[in-house]
């Protein structure tokens, strides 16, 4: 392979040197494009953009390819646990038995919020969605602890400590129940969900099967390299905001539908499917009418072309977790029937659209008895690790500068400005 690339414009030749990832993937280094020739590329959504180097998420989009730092995910779905896969984002090595009791154990010493923050909850309205209290409380923690460089290892503890309790205290907001405290005894999938679901007056013991169920999902959803919230929280911190900022900012890009508030409309979509008698072939039809807005929720990706083993994983874990806590739920049947109409179709096959990692997550969460609009909290708790290796590591990149793309301005050309009473 030659080691540059060439460039001709208006006549002018220029070279950019290429670059080869570890895994073999190039890409062209442009930085000198502009300096060379005045012009700037235009990539709307970034999709032949890299915006960084990084060594911690491998994904081959073709293949169906999804390593963290070199691990396969089946293998770290299969075999090891949420905490582990957090010490290996953030620290990037898995860890070893002294080191995960002590990552551990400061998980659990930090899970608590400070008395003060619970106040903010009680200023939310009933109908506040989860992920707005989520953003607003984690931007919040930054008024609560110094954020100076000494402080960012014991923050990042922290984030990855209290983010359960926040999501659960909305929850419990939501339903008009009181605060359950995070218990000491209790590993971090177990914590989360005793602070879900205990009430005070009742004994309540954690299911292992959801226990184990949820701690799969999360590791599921731990990194995904440079995806739209994740780049979000790379760019705001390019700034020097700082991580509490950032990790918020993340929160509020993953709310939207085409990202991860995609699992909440997934279960919405196959509702109201079901409600409409389960006529699949008209929602199919909806999707491909280029007149109409409707799109299949759970279906296509950026980067997956063949499928998204995450999808895999979880469509073969729904089958076991219902049968497990003996749900019966009808969507999970909607669910596989509109796949089965939908990878038959030649506009999907074209596309090359597959069911995505919130197809059949929803469906999981809900035998779970997460409420729907819980769903998307549930993947910014799987989420956060990733977020915030991405944040260090950026912080940390001799490359990195504040994130500035360019524009093509097509706006009016230089006009005077005439005073009211002319116009
Ligand atoms: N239903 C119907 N048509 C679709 C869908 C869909 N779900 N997804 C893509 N298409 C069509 C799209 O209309 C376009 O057609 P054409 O070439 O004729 O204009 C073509 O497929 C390519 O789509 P795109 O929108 O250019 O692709 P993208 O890479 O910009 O967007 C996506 C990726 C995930 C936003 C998109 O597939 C989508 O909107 N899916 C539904 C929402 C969803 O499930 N999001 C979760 C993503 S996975 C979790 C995460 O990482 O957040």
């Amino acid at each position: 392979m030659s080691s540059s690339a060439k460039l001709i414009l208006n006549d002018q030749e220029c070279e950019f040197p290429i670059i080869e990832g570890s895994e073999g993937e190039i890409g062209l280094s442009i930085r000198s494009l502009r300096g060379a020739t005045g012009a700037i590329t235009l990539d709307p959504g970034y999709g032949n953009t890299g915006s960084c180097r990084s060594a911690i998420t491998f994904i081959d989009g073709e293949k169906g390819i999804l390593r963290y730092r070199g691990y396969p995910i089946e293998e770290l779905a299969q075999s090891s646990n949420f905490v582990e896969i957090c010490h290996l984002l953030v620290h990037e090595e898995l860890p070893n038995a002294p080191q995960l009791a002590e990552f551990t154990n400061l998980l659990t010493r930090h899970s608590m919020l400070h008395e003060d923050m619970k106040k903010f909850f009680e200023g939310y309205p009933k109908t506040a969605h989860p992920m707005s209290i989520l953003s607003s409380m984690i931007s919040s923690l930054g008024t609560f602890y110094a954020e100076d460089e000494d402080s960012l290892e014991l923050n990042i503890i922290r984030l990855i400590s209290k983010i359960p309790t926040i999501a659960a205290l909305s929850y419990k907001k939501a339903i008009g129940q009181p605060a359950v405290y995070p218990r000491n005894d209790l590993d971090y999938t177990s914590n989360f969900l005793h602070m879900m679901f205990a009430v005070p007056a009742e004994a309540y013991e954690v299911p292992e099967v959801v226990a184990k169920a949820l701690d799969m999902l999360l590791i599921l959803h731990a990194d995904h390299e440079q995806n739209c919230s994740t780049s979000t929280a790379r760019m705001v911190g390019s700034s020097g905001a700082s991580l509490f900022a950032s990790i918020s900012a993340a929160i509020s890009a993953l709310s939207g539908p085409l990202h991860g508030g995609a699992n909440q409309k997934v279960i919405e979509q196959l509702k109201m499917i079901e409600a409409d008698g389960g006529d699949f072939q008209k929602y199919v039809n909806k999707a491909k009418d280029k007149n109409d807005d409707f799109r299949l929720m759970g279906f296509g990706h950026r980067v997956y072309k063949n499928f998204d083993p995450r999808s895999r994983i979880l469509k073969g874990e729904a089958d076991k977790v219902l049968e497990n806590l003996g749900v019966d739920d009808p969507l999970l049947g909607l669910a596989k029937s509109l796949e089965e109409i939908a990878l038959e179709d030649e506009y999907f096959i074209e596309r090359r659209l597959y069911p995505n990692v919130d197809f059949y997550s929803g469906i999981i969460y809900r035998a779970m008895g997460i409420p729907t609009e819980m769903f998307t909290v549930m993947f910014a708790l799987g989420r956060l690790p990733g977020w915030i290796a991405h944040w260090k590591e950026m912080n940390g990149d001799p490359e990195t500068r504040i994130n500035r793309p360019r524009q093509i301005y097509t706006g009016a050309t230089e006009r005077c400005y005439v005073a009211v009473a002319d116009r």
